[in-house]
C-alpha cells in the first residue's frame, strides 16, 4: 500500500509507539507521521533514531493540550490518529494513580474532543481514530476460563486498567453519540526492543547482566499472554487499514506462560550468551554468568503486587478472521531477538535507566 497521507501517532517516543512508527515507515511508502509525545520518563527521542527524518515530525507536547492537537490536525491536514500515549506501568499506578487518570482518561478525552471539533465540523471529513488499549481492562481469568473475547465484560482491577477501561468507554461513546469513526484494539503483554526496563522481560534481562536480584511477585505463577511488539504493531496497522468502524479487535499470540517460566527462559538465554561470547564476561563482570554460574541463582521471591491479576489470555479469532491477523514471531524467536537487542544496545538501556526511574524504584521498593 502506498499513500501520501499524514497520520498523527501519540506516544510515538514510547516502547510500542516507536516500534509502530518503524513498522509504518517500512510498510506504507509515502506515509508521513506527526508524533506527539510529552517525553515522560517512558518516552525517549532516541527510540526514533534512524527513522527517515523526511517522513516524521516530532512534536514535544501533551495530548491534554486540546488546542495543540486541533492545530496539528488542521495544519498537517491529518485525518488519522493512532493513540498510544499513556501511563502504562501497573506498579506505578498503584503508588501514584493520579498520573494515570490525567494521561489515560483526560488525555484520551482531549484527543477525542479535538478530533470531533476538527473532523466532524460541517459536512465531516473521512477520518479514523485508532485507540490502542490492553487486555487488562477485562480483569483476571480463572485457570480454566476461556480467553478474553471482545464481548467479555470489563472488570478492571488496577488503577492502570481502570484508567484504560475509562478511555475505551470514552472512545466508544464518541462513536455512538457523535459518530466519530473509531476502532479499538486490546492487546496482551508485549515485549521487544525499546521496552523500558521496569516491565518484566527487560527488567529481568538487565538485572541478570548487573547481577541484581530477579524479583518474582508472589508465587510466580501469574499467567500472561506474551506477544512480540512487531506482531502487535502489525495488528494495530491491520485494524487501522482494514478494521470496521466502531469495532473492537483483541490482539494476542495464544502464548500463555507463567511468569516463572519467562524468567527461566531469560536466565537460560543469558547463560547461553555468556557461554558462547567471552566478551560478555568483560562487559558485565557482576553477572553470575561471567563466573560460569547460572543467572537463575538471582531469583528472589518478593511480596506480591496488591490486587495482582492471576491470568490474562486473548482470543484473537475476530482479528484473525476479519483482518487476516497472524503473529509472525514464536515466543522462542521473539525472545532470542529481544535478548540479542538488549545485549547489543547497552547504551540505550543505561541511558533510559538513569534519573527518574532509579529514583522512583528506590523510593518505592528500595534499591534492587
Ligand atoms: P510506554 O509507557 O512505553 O510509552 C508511553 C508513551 O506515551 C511515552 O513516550 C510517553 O512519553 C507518552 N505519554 C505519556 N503521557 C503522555 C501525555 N499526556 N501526552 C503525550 N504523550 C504522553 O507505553 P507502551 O508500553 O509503549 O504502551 C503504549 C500503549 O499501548 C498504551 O496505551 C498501553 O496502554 C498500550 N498497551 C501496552 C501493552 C504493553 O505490554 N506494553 C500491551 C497492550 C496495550
Ligand atoms: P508487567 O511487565 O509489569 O506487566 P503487567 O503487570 O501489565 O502484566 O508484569 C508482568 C508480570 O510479571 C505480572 O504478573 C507481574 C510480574 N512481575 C514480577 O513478578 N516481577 C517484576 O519485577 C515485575 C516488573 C513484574
Amino acid at each position: 500500500m502506498s499513500t501520501e497521507r499524514t497520520i498523527l501517532v501519540t506516544g510515538g517516543a514510547g516502547f510500542i509507539g516507536a516500534n509502530f512508527i518503524r513498522h509504518r515507515l517500512a510498510t506504507v511508502p509515502g506515509e508521513r507521521i506527526v508524533i506527539l509525545d510529552a517525553l515522560t520518563y517512558a518516552g525517549n527521542r532516541a527510540n526514533l533514531d534512524g527513522c527517515d527524518a523526511a517522513r516524521i515530525e516530532f512534536i514535544h507536547g501533551d495530548i491534554r493540550d486540546t488546542a495543540l492537537v486541533e492545530m496539528l490536525l488542521r495544519d498537517h491536514r491529518i485525518a488519522t490518529i493512532v493513540h498510544f500515549a499513556a501511563e502504562s506501568h501497573v506498579d506505578r499506578s498503584i503508588t501514584g494513580p493520579d498520573a494515570f487518570l490525567d494521561a489515560n482518561v483526560i488525555g484520551t478525552h482531549s484527543l477525542l474532543k479535538a478530533a470531533r471539533s476538527v473532523w466532524l465540523a460541517g459536512s465531516g471529513l473521512p477520518h479514523r481514530f485508532q485507540h490502542v488499549s490492553t487486555d487488562e481492562v477485562y480483569g483476571s481469568l480463572g485457570p480454566t476460563d476461556p480467553p478474553f473475547a471482545e464481548s467479555h465484560p470489563y472488570q478492571p482491577n488496577s488503577p492502570y486498567s481502570a484508567s484504560k477501561a475509562a478511555s475505551d468507554h470514552l472512545v466508544r461513546a464518541y462513536h455512538h453519540t457523535f459518530h466519530l469513526d473509531v476502532t479499538t484494539t486490546n492487546c496482551s503483554n508485549n515485549y521487544g526492543p525499546y521496552q523500558f526496563p521496569e516491565k518484566l522481560i527487560p527488567l529481568m534481562l538487565v538485572n541478570c547482566l548487573h547481577g541484581k536480584p530477579l524479583p518474582i511477585y508472589g508465587d510466580g505463577m501469574n499467567v500472561r499472554d506474551w506477544l512480540h511488539v512487531d506482531d502487535h504493531c502489525r495488528g494495530v496497522s491491520l485494524a487501522l487499514d482494514k478494521g470496521r468502524v466502531g469495532e473492537v479487535y483483541n490482539i494476542g499470540g495464544e502464548n500463555e506462560r507463567p511468569n516463572i517460566e519467562i524468567v527461566q527462559k531469560i536466565t537460560a538465554a543469558i547463560d547461553a550468551a555468556f557461554a558462547s561470547d567471552t566478551t560478555l564476561a568483560v562487559r558485565f563482570p557482576n553477572s553470575p554468568a561471567s563466573q560460569g554460574k547460572p543467572c537463575w541463582s538471582l531469583v528472589t521471591y518478593v511480596k506480591d503486587r496488591p490486587g495482582h491479576d492471576r491470568r490474562y489470555a486473548i482470543d484473537p479469532r475476530k482479528a484473525q478472521s476479519e483482518l487476516g491477523y497472524r503473529p509472525h514471531e514464536t515466543f522462542e524467536s521473539g525472545l532470542a531477538k529481544t535478548v540479542a537487542w538488549y545485549l547489543a544496545n547497552e547504551s540505550w538501556w543505561r541511558a533510559v535507566m538513569d534519573g527518574s526511574y532509579r529514583n522512583w524504584i528506590e523510593t518505592n521498593y528500595g534499591a534492587r
